[in-house]
């Protein structure tokens, strides 16, 4: 691949990470829709506050919470320091963490250092990630390897992310038979292989197909949360796709909707809540509609770009949110919160 090529991947790197940090990229008239539901508060849980673990089991590894660090970025030295304070976080409080797009590196592996943590994270559950449309374009099962061994990931994290790709100017929008060569990559490589969206959600018909194609996991990365659209139409310089961009940047299926989709196409399969998740009451309800972890990646960025004690004070809080709604709803463990009682608000007027 050309190295003209990668510097405009890695440009464009930099300019989604001042999109999401500097423009307004969220959503406004469609929510993630955890204000529809309600875990039921429970006056008489009968535990003890010092009982409640969070930790859960994801991939065969042991989380300190059911919380992953969504992919965001690399290939930039900026980036680089990006992803090391993710990752010292994830270390610190024993939590996931996704690096972001590695097409960059596969393309110039002088970058291949700005997606490198293991040196100061090596026990973390640790996800590789390229974007799915690219098995189209040159990359197959052998880079997803590449990208897995780069980084010496646990698994790998394959982005669906049509919209976003239709709004840059020369997106790549070759989504042919995609399914297909995803389950070739499940079956050629021997880390778990989970798909995501970007913040415009999964479908039942697209998680049938990934149930089919058997990934192990979907992150359902819905809409509600970072708007792709938004991000790519602030990046754009043709007006066109800025104007495409801003025309569908709130389209997508919202969070809980995806969520419940998947969970119903799937009653197994590893399901992640994303997309506008903001608090550990939003992981709290995620677990109880049938996620068996949540992530984040805007709020994650925006308090790495604090510095590092403004990323533990979040994820510390988050924790604290998830152990006390976990107390208040008499759930001892992310087993039991998987069972707490959920009402739907009505929101009739
Ligand atoms: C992302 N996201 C993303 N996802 C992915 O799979 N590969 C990637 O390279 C990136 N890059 C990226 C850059 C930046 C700056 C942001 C903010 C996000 C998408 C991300 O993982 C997530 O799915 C969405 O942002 C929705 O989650 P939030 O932001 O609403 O918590």
């Amino acid at each position: 691949m050309s190295s003209i090529r990668a510097s405009e991947t890695s440009r464009r790197k930099i300019d989604h990470v001042n999109a999401a940090l500097h423009e307004d990229v969220g959503y406004h008239t469609r929510t993630a829709g955890f204000e529809r539901y309600d875990l039921v508060y429970q006056a008489l849980p009968e535990i003890g506050r010092a009982d409640i673990d969070t930790s859960t089991t994801l991939f065969g590894r042991r989380l300190a919470m059911p919380f992953i660090i969504s992919p965001i970025t690399g290939g930039t030295p900026e980036a680089a320091a990006i992803n090391r304070t993710l990752a010292q976080a994830a270390a610190r409080f024993g939590v996931a963490m996704g690096v972001g797009s590695q097409r960059a590196a596969l393309e110039d592996p002088s970058l291949e250092y700005t997606y490198r943590v293991r040196d100061i994270a090596p026990d973390i559950l640790l996800f590789a990630n390229l974007g799915a449309v690219q098995l189209n374009y040159g990359h197959g099962v052998e880079s997803c390897v590449r990208a897995v061994e780069m980084i010496e990931a646990d698994a790998l994290i394959l982005h669906l992310n049509p919209l976003q790709e239709s709004i840059q100017s020369q997106g790549d929008t070759d989504f042919r038979n995609l399914a297909h060569k995803i389950s070739e990559v499940r079956e050629a490589i021997n880390v778990p292989v989970m798909v995501k969206e970007v913040g415009h959600g999964i479908s039942e018909r697209a998680a049938r197909l990934l149930v089919d194609a058997g990934v192990d996991a979907i992150d359902v990365a819905g809409a509600g949360g970072t708007s792709w659209a938004k991000v790519e139409s602030f990046c754009a310089v043709d007006t066109s796709q800025r104007a495409l961009g801003s025309m569908l940047g709130e389209w997508g299926i919202s969070t809980v909707d995806s969520l419940l989709a998947v969970r119903a196409i799937s009653p197994h399969i590893t399901v992640i809540a994303s997309g506008g998740v903001r608090t550990g009451e939003d992981i709290a309800k995620s677990i109880a509609l049938g996620a068996n972890a949540a992530a984040m990646a805007l709020p994650m960025l925006q308090c790495a770009s604090l510095g590092r004690n403004a990323l533990f004070a979040k994820i510390a809080q988050i924790q604290e949110e998830l152990a006390t709604i976990m107390f208040c709803t008499g759930s001892k463990s992310i087993e039991e919160l998987k069972s707490a009682c959920i009402d739907t608000i009505s929101t009739a007027k």
